[in-house]
């Protein structure tokens, strides 16, 4: 089994400065020699050139940095299509999750029924009509399901990235008007903490499986955004909300996904170190890609 690391050090999807240290900061806590750890063959592909756009040529009010958003997910979903095309795994690690765009718009070119897990504290299924901040980072499902700028939807291709129907989001809490109009109207699947509370994370990641193996998915790709955790253990992120999943919860998930045997993409989103303290954001990060990736206590 073989991995291909893809780091891209995006802070243009939101405002708050840090977050285009994540790749170094995960990379740090020892990412390679985990994955080495467990058998993997480990390339790492180094980081997606991030490059700063014309400030006066900016004149999209509503979608900040367009610009750079655009190019940064063109090259990364372009090295995405060429680690599927070799037949590594893809680890993509971030960043702002404005990011996702990019690397779905990759992986569309090879899984054309792909299911996504958004582990995430948010929905990011707003469009430049609903977004409350202007920030791309919170639009990377909607735009993968082809809705909001053309020029964000049409990266590669100009068909839909996912299916609404193929998406489950887990941990949700903190969820826009306009995006709760997007769930129920497209049918698009949640467990918000409610659910997980209720019903328990293993009943949660049972459903979710069964589910996608219902779909009969050629591929399962893991978008996790760190503020997913309880700002407790991941304070390293940019919009942390109260009262998210557990350590423990998200290791569970993790290591169900294992099981499944269905997953073929991962992405790591949103560790800023900046805001975090000793890495410790990076360092959950690495733990739970290690639990994906086949760790087990004994
Ligand atoms: N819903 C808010 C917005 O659209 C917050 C999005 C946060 N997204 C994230 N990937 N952390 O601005
Ligand atoms: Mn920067
Ligand atoms: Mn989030
Ligand atoms: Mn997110």
């Amino acid at each position: 089994k073989k991995i291909s690391i893809v780091g891209v050090p995006c802070d243009y999807g939101q405002q708050r400065r840090g977050v285009d240290m994540g790749p170094s900061a995960i990379r740090y806590a020892g990412l390679q020699q985990r994955l080495t750890n467990l058998g993997y063959e480990v390339e790492d592909e180094g980081n997606i050139q991030v490059i700063e756009g014309d400030a006066a040529a900016q004149k999209d009010e509503k979608l900040l940095n367009l610009e750079e958003v655009i190019k940064v997910n063109t090259a990364l979903a372009e090295k995405v299509f060429n680690v599927v095309k070799k037949d590594y795994i893809p680890l993509v690690l971030g960043g702002d999750h404005s990011i996702a765009i990019g690397t779905l718009a990759g992986l569309s070119m090879k899984y054309k029924n792909q299911g996504v897990i958004w582990f995430d504290a948010h929905a990011d299924l707003n469009t430049p009509e609903t977004t409350p901040s202007g920030n791309i980072h919170g639009m990377p499902l909607a735009t993968s399901i082809g809705l909001g700028h053309q020029r964000l939807t049409s990266i590669l291709h100009a068909e839909p990235k996912i299916k609404a129907e193929n998406i489950v989001i887990i941990g949700g809490r903190s969820i826009d008007e306009g995006e709760r109009e997007l769930i129920k109207t497209r049918g698009i699947k949640i467990y918000t903490m409610h659910e997980i509370d209720r019903l328990g994370m293993t009943y949660v990641m049972e459903e979710t499986l069964k589910y996608f193996k219902q779909l009969q998915i050629d591929g399962l790709h893991l978008s996790l955004d760190l503020d997913a955790l309880d700002p407790l253990y991941t304070p390293g992120v940019g919009t942390p909300v109260a009262g998210g999943i557990t350590y423990r919860e998200s290791h569970l998930a993790m290591e169900m996904i294992q099981e499944s045997g269905l997953m073929t993409s991962a992405e790591f989103v949103e560790v800023n170190p900046i805001l975090d303290e000793r890495n410790k954001t990076a360092d959950v990060a690495v733990a739970l890609i290690g639990s994906l990736f086949g760790e087990t206590l004994v």
